[in-house]
């Protein structure tokens, strides 16, 4: 098993030094990016030509976290500008399966992203089509709230139907990760982590990376065995 991949959320760092903080999680596997629209969820971050501007000037590749509505139109916009992933939530989206290959097609992993009420079921019999699920363990919309632990079960289904088909797809938590969540999550299947301010709020924010790692790497199971 490759090491816990560990994506900071730029939320929760400071937007006015974006470049200085986007150095300060140069050991990042990938930045995550989260755009939101004032529409899906209930609150601003930014569009296009800010993460073109995070695309230019990133250490590391860019994981794009929509939560922004009729993604089926806006999301391939940011495949185009970059981003390696770009994730959109399947409540947004139309086509889930369409959109996906889109994404492909311009050159970017897929993700697709399910808030705390929705089921993953439906998902199961289209797992090949999507590079990374994303399993919210907040409610989409603001940085710092507490870990949802009920999310479990859910990764936890999605990660034994992932293995029982032999699926290589990443399976995503987003949402109050932190040193003394992180552990949870990995057990539950998880093998990619945002998190926000338990890395932007460290005084290192290198430490706070290799430390999630490591206790992620803990309580890591191989897909296969
Ligand atoms: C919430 C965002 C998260 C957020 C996580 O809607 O999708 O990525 O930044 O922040 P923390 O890690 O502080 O919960
Ligand atoms: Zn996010």
């Amino acid at each position: 098993m490759t090491d816990a991949r560990i994506n900071p959320s730029i939320l929760a760092a400071d937007f006015v030094n974006m470049q200085a903080e986007l150095a300060r999680i140069a050991t990042a596997d990938f930045v995550h990016v989260d755009v939101m629209d004032n529409h899906f969820v209930p609150n601003l971050t930014f569009g296009t030509q800010m993460v073109e501007r995070i695309q230019a000037t990133s250490p590391v590749p860019l994981d794009v976290h929509l939560m922004i509505s009729d993604a089926d139109r806006w999301a391939p916009a940011y495949a185009e500008l970059g981003a390696a992933s770009v994730t959109f939530h399947v409540e947004a989206a139309s086509a889930p399966v369409t959109l996906a290959r889109r994404l492909r097609s311009i050159g970017s992993r897929a993700g697709v992203a399910v808030k705390p009420t929705t089921p993953v079921e439906p998902l199961f019999d289209v797992l090949d089509e999507f590079d990374q699920i994303l399993v919210m363990t907040v409610d989409p919309g603001f940085g710092g709230q507490a870990f949802m632990a009920d999310q479990m079960g859910k990764l936890s289904r999605l990660a034994d139907e992932a293995r029982r088909r032999g699926s290589e797809v990443w399976l995503q938590v987003d949402g109050g990760i932190s040193a003394s969540t992180i552990e949870q999550a990995a057990a539950a299947g998880a093998d990619t982590f945002v998190a926000g301010s338990a890395v932007f709020g460290a005084d290192d924010p290198e430490n706070a990376i290799s430390a999630l790692r490591t206790a992620a790497g803990r309580h890591t199971h191989a897909r296969t065995r």
